[in-house]
């Protein structure tokens, strides 16, 4: 497979509004968008630096992916996001290689992106996303 670019870096949060604060401050971070979505278990926050961007994620509960990944390991990198073409193509070439995914369909996930996360271990213990670029 071949990823256009990073699209973004996700990093796990327990104070949303202190975080975005803090890139702001400390990087000159822009809030491009925020939005809670419940189905997710997450208030997230797009910050644009540069052409760079870094999505940080609050739990909405103890019980959800980014909540139990903020007991386990505490705040910090939760995922590197990667822009692709052809999204629906890769994941099936993802599939027949045999690169561990843990989702074989794209759905629907933050800010309206279309994506599909591939397992840390296949990419050395680092959650990946896959983000179409349309
Ligand atoms: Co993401």
């Amino acid at each position: 497979m071949e990823a256009k670019g990073i699209h973004h870096l996700g990093v796990a949060v327990e104070d949303l509004d202190d975080a975005v604060a803090t890139y702001q401050r400390v990087f000159g971070a822009e809030l491009e968008q925020r939005e809670t979505v419940p189905e997710q278990g997450v208030e997230a926050a797009a910050m644009r630096i540069g052409v760079g961007r870094v999505e940080l994620l609050r739990p909405l509960g103890a019980d959800t992916h980014v909540g139990r990944f903020l007991a386990k390991r505490g705040p910090g990198m939760h995922h590197v996001a990667y822009e692709v073409a052809d999204l629906r193509g890769q994941l099936r070439r993802l599939a027949d290689e045999g690169v561990e995914l843990i989702d074989e369909e794209p759905h629907r996930g933050l800010f309206g992106l279309e994506v599909a996360f591939v397992h840390p271990d296949a990419a050395h213990g680092v959650l990946a996303e896959l983000v179409s670029s349309g």
